[in-house]
């Protein structure tokens, strides 16, 4: 490793205190490898100078940039497939039965990296659910990273991306080929709102909720904040809402307060009605 152990452990701090996410004692060579292309990017000789830097000067934009490149935006399009099959098949449907009066489903795509996520549940709905082009279906979809949503916001994906989960025909129907990318078409990028939120951190107030996909986030994360985000998740998901974790993660032993729901593959979580 080329930082020393004091610059190491000053970055993990950080990383801890702005985004919570916890960078384990063997994560040097993850450090180093995110952090260099950012030291070059912004000039600095090495990545040395660039850590010595920021130990040097109140918290600005190239600390921000530096806890950016060091969150883990993996992603894909329909990730895991079970889960939306669960959403198309008994979640959606049964919402949509609840709220037949009121014509309106609000969504939360929490830690929502490069749109994949919201996108594959707004093409989902469009497919299955034509009926919803009458109702108000609200998709908001958030991350800590400013980076990562603006990529989300314009939506050109690589062919790499797009070969990973997302069916054909839904590729020939909903994108268009410009250059080496595909763009979304306007239609289905405009049912995703966009912001950044920061889960560890004070959250904005945010309207009760019919389904929330906090989906492989929670796993960066101490137990503390783990047990603080479900907590707070469970005060803005309505009664007979719906909650998705990570295909890795559980409530269990965290939070036992939610109601385990199971669908073929999938455990969905509900609050208890009291
Ligand atoms: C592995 S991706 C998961 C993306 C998507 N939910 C999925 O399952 O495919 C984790 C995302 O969590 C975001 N993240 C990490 N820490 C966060 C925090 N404190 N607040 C909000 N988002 C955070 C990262 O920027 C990253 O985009």
């Amino acid at each position: 490793m080329t930082l020393s152990l004091p610059e190491f452990n000053y970055v993990r701090r950080l990383v801890l205190e702005h985004s919570a996410i916890v960078l384990e004692e063997d994560k040097g060579y993850l450090v180093e490898s995110r952090l260099l292309p950012l030291a070059r990017r912004e000039g600095f000789a090495s990545l040395d100078h660039l850590v010595q830097r920021l130990q040097s000067e109140p918290f600005n934009g190239l600390h921000r940039q530096a806890v950016e490149a060091l969150t883990t935006n993996e992603t894909s399009f329909f990730r895991d497939f079970h889960p939306f099959e669960a959403l198309r098949k008994f979640v959606l449907p049964d919402l949509m039965s609840r709220r037949a009066a009121q014509k309106e489903l609000r969504v939360w795509c929490a830690a929502s990296s490069s749109g994949q996520e919201p996108y594959s549940l707004a093409m989902l709905i469009r497919e299955n659910f034509p009926v919803l082009a009458n109702w108000k279906v609200h998709i908001l979809a958030t991350d800590i990273s400013t980076g990562i949503l603006t990529r989300a916001r314009e939506g050109p994906y690589t062919q790499l991306e797009v070969n990973r989960g997302l069916p054909a025909t839904l590729l020939v129907k909903y994108f268009q080929k410009r250059g080496c990318d595909w763009y979304l078409c306007d239609d289905v990028r405009r049912m995703v709102d966009y912001q950044a939120l920061n889960l560890a951190s004070p959250w904005p107030s945010l309207p009760l909720l019919d389904l929330v996909l906090l989906r492989n986030v929670l796993i960066y994360f101490g137990m503390e904040t783990r047990k603080a985000i479900l907590s707070k998740v469970r005060r803005i998901l309505k009664p007979d809402g719906y909650f998705f974790l990570g295909a890795s993660e559980t409530t269990f032993n965290i939070d036992d307060s939610y109601e385990r729901v199971q669908f073929e593959r999938v455990t969905c979580y509900r609050v208890p009605k009291s």
